[in-house]
């Protein structure tokens, strides 16, 4: 381990009862203690980058307006007209100059400044519109996400994030292009499902696929302060508990065909593929339009997951990059919204042509890394398709084989949570990381 990452001590035990998955009251105070004091994502970057572009991003009862004015500054806003309240922007994305209000007509620039009232001069209280303005919250651009913070005393980003940062900048998250939104209506508590990214434990039992190409056994799990995890997985292996196959499982060989490598020549070698991967990534980035050169050899091959507290996932390979994220219902702690930003790194030209052209069958650049089910190839930005847990079960839907295999699982554990005969969770060892996930809530939900 780095010696930058700041890694606390042994993770303060916390006792997890139902309580923080099904009650209102709890559900209630979150507002407040949790989500009114931490830096939350509230969209991709890729949203807001002419003057004029804005998304809204909703965690109920607030609803927040993400823009970027004429001027070309970034602004985030509470969605409440300043007059009677009512919300500003019924719509969820788009480019607009000014924002009007649907029902008495006041209208703001894009900057939040006030710029029409109707009937103004019958206000003889008079219209001070600096006061007026649109009210305003915190905003970064980082990693590819917008982030917004709506405590004004709540420590910056960077600090918020602390090593993480200088972690993951050098996948280059920035550079990636949106290639899937969607959002999936679960029936479970939000931090049900945040808690299912928490362990690695139940892998072999729900996602046998991935013993063919991770080695979850010998993951690491590590803490940063401030409640945030990460676990790095060793890729194009096998789980290091079973029999080593003879021959390269299927589940690698596309993404070794695009690297040149010949899954016979490894029948009695599976284990030389990611050594091997890992070399060919090197030699033969650039003429696949990749600039690898900020990774190590051991990024180049494996998968890291950031869990970012209080309710984002991020998973990252040096191609691919997923934002996951969790959040409550308005009113009903027993659902939740879970929705998936799926980015690519688009291959680059300019590094391609100065590559050699000696390389003419390296056709297929997306499949270098392990989620090949998008679609879309990133150059127009995909429709949002929002849909109910049922969509995947009756596999109408998909958010990848995986996250379906946990969205079949999570609302049975919802409903256990409500059984006189649930106490407490026990955790092991390798869900250290749920532990130390919980003891961070408590600390906010403490003061
Ligand atoms: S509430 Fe917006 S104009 Fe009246
Ligand atoms: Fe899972």
């Amino acid at each position: 381990m780095s010696e930058a990452i700041k890694k606390e001590g042994p993770v303060p035990f916390t006792k997890i009862t139902a309580e923080r998955y099904i009650s209102s009251d709890y559900m209630q105070r979150e507002r407040d203690q949790l989500w009114a004091k931490t830096w939350l994502v509230a969209g991709v970057s890729q949203d807001v980058v002419e003057p004029g572009d804005f998304f809204v991003f909703n965690l109920e009862p607030e609803s927040i307006i993400v823009s970027r004015s004429e001027a070309g500054e970034l602004n985030a806003f509470f969605n409440v007209c300043q007059h009677r309240g009512a919300r500003l922007l019924l719509t969820n994305a788009g480019a607009m100059q000014t924002y009007t209000c649907p029902y008495h007509g006041w209208a703001y620039n894009n900057d939040g400044s006030l710029c029409n009232v109707p009937d103004e001069d019958h206000f003889s209280r008079g219209i001070p519109k600096d006061k007026l303005a649109l009210q305003s919250l915190r905003v970064e651009d980082w990693a590819g996400a917008i982030w917004v913070c709506m405590d004004p005393d709540a420590p910056g980003l960077q600090d918020y994030l602390g090593p993480i940062i200088d972690l993951i900048e050098p996948y280059r998250p920035h550079d990636m292009a949106l290639v899937e939104d969607q959002t999936c209506h679960l029936d479970c508590n939000w931090k049900a499902v945040f808690d299912n990214f928490g362990e690695l434990y139940h892998v072999e039992h729900i996602h046998p696929q991935h013993e063919l190409i991770f080695d979850c056994p010998t993951s690491t799990n590590e803490f940063f302060d401030g409640g945030h995890t990460r676990v790095l997985i060793d890729g194009f292996t096998v789980n290091s508990r079973l029999p080593i196959p003879d021959d390269v499982p299927p589940t690698q060989w596309a993404q070794m065909e695009t690297l040149g490598l010949k899954k016979e020549d490894y029948t009695g070698r599976v284990l030389d593929v990611r050594r091997d991967v890992q070399l060919k990534k090197r030699e033969l980035g650039p003429a696949l339009g990749y600039n690898y050169d900020l990774l190590s050899d051991g990024q180049l091959s494996d998968i890291v997951q950031y869990n970012i507290f209080p309710n984002v996932v991020l998973v990252l390979q040096p191609e691919e990059y997923w934002i996951l994220r969790s959040r409550p219902h308005p009113t009903d702690p027993n659902k939740c919204y879970w929705d998936k930003f799926a980015l690519r790194m688009l291959p680059d030209t300019s590094i391609q042509e100065k590559a050699t052209d000696k390389f003419p069958a390296l056709q297929n650049r997306a499949n270098v890394s392990f989620n090949l089910d998008q679609t879309s190839d990133g150059t127009v930005r995909p429709e949002h398709d929002e849909f109910d847990q049922e969509a995947i079960i009756a596999g109408e839907k998909t958010m990848t084989i995986t996250l379906d295999q946990d969205i079949h699982l999570i609302r049975d554990v919802q409903k256990g949570m409500h059984s006189r005969g649930f106490r407490e969770a026990w955790l092991n060892d390798d869900e250290a990381r749920v532990q130390h996930y919980h003891s961070w809530i408590d600390r906010y939900m403490r003061e």
